[in-house]
């Protein structure tokens, strides 16, 4: 059983299958074009540019604000690679800080911190990309307004949260850009793919024009500047919307998911959801943090006890100043962001997932703590 599959069905051949008889099998369409629009008004975004992948997203918003060797971004220690990844394409530096206990956020606090002190020296942040991990958007209550006030453009990294809200907003309508991810795993798929999104007119178009290799509006095929092969095609849009349609459904049923896991654990000591008081979280996955000391177990013994039924698990991310890659980046750090991957379990949360296979992950659950 799968961590979090894709959850495709009638709907989506349906979609995909009148795309392709539609003839618009080159990338461009009318699927793609609706698609964007229809992200766009779900997210409450003027403007948005469909992409392969939230990876060219982060990147093509980097290059839109000019971010470039010698600059700074703040990127939260507690992400997967493709945050980071970007920064290093633009030939920028991450500067990883580490995050919230409760939530695994990027943590206001230290930013604020980082942001004075960086200040106080002179140096200049060229960006912040907060995540909202896990499906759970950053505080951008206080996020926004620290970066407003050092006068940093803000990247939102809503790759896993789309759907999710918080404080009335949509996940992918903070900061000067957002990005959302569809890939394989992602609360909706077009089994790879992403879209770019702001309110910004002009960035968009930079983005849109530099996705499709940089074209000057002749037909010759004139280039100023570099471009990049970062579009998304019509028949992926297709299948995007079928499952855009879906959202609220999948969103829903990734909640009960996680509602009956926190029913589980609730009477357990030392182990708790991250995020668990989130209302308007997409509940992409559900992780527990396990304290050992209390608990008399560690994450691992349970990813084993699962994994032997043929159960996937994974741990939390593993913070992005502790990979070989990255070693030698700056970074701000308590130990937060190290204890949730020593310590954390990401649990099956996939919207497909039938009534018999939660049955039988909250049975195996059951069994390996009614076994300590
Ligand atoms: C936090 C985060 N950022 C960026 C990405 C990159 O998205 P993509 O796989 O669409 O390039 C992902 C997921 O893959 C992610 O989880």
């Amino acid at each position: 059983m799968l961590l979090s599959p894709p959850d495709v069905g009638v709907l989506e051949e349906s979609y995909v299958l009148n795309a392709l008889r539609s003839g618009w099998v080159a990338p461009a369409g009318p699927d793609l074009d609706a698609f964007e629009r229809e992200i766009a008004q779900r997210v409450g975004c003027a403007h948005a540019v469909a992409l392969a992948s939230g990876t060219a997203g982060l990147h093509l918003a980097l290059v839109a604000l000019d971010v470039g060797p010698g600059d700074s971004v703040v990127v939260p220690t507690l992400t997967f690679a493709a945050t980071a990844n970007a920064v290093v394409y633009t030939g920028a530096e991450p500067i990883f800080v580490d995050c919230e206990p409760a939530t695994g956020n990027l943590d206001p606090d230290l930013l604020r911190d980082l942001l004075r002190d960086l200040r106080r020296r002179g140096r200049r942040i060229a960006a912040v990309m907060p995540v909202d991990i896990f499906g759970s958007c950053a505080d951008y209550g206080r996020i926004l307004p620290l970066c407003a006030e050092a006068g940093v453009p803000v990247v939102e990294d809503a790759a896993e949260a789309l759907g999710a809200v918080r404080a009335g907003r949509a996940a992918g309508s903070f900061g000067r850009a957002a990005v959302v991810s569809f890939n394989g795993n992602k609360i909706i798929t077009t089994s790879g793919g992403g879209m770019l999104l702001s309110d910004d007119a002009a960035l968009v178009a930079r983005c849109r024009y530099l996705s499709t290799q940089a074209r000057q509006p002749v037909t010759h095929y004139e280039h100023t500047e570099v471009g990049y092969n970062y579009r998304l095609s019509n028949l992926l849009a297709a299948l995007g919307r079928a499952q855009l349609r879906r959202l609220d459904e999948m969103v829903a049923r990734r909640r009960r998911l996680r509602e009956r896991y926190a029913k589980l654990f609730a009477a357990v000591p030392g182990v708790r959801l991250l995020s668990d008081e989130d209302e308007g979280g997409n509940c992409w996955l559900t992780a527990i943090h396990v304290d050992p000391a209390v608990a008399n177990w560690r994450a691992p013994d349970l990813a084993d006890h699962l994994g032997a039924q043929r159960i996937e698990t994974r741990p939390v991310w593993k913070p992005m100043h502790l990979q070989p890659v990255f070693a030698g980046a700056r970074s701000l750090v308590t130990g937060t962001a190290e204890r949730l991957f020593a310590d954390g379990l990401i649990l099956p949360s996939g919207s497909a997932l039938s009534e018999r296979e939660i049955v039988r992950v909250l049975d195996a659950t059951q069994q390996f703590l009614d076994g300590r």
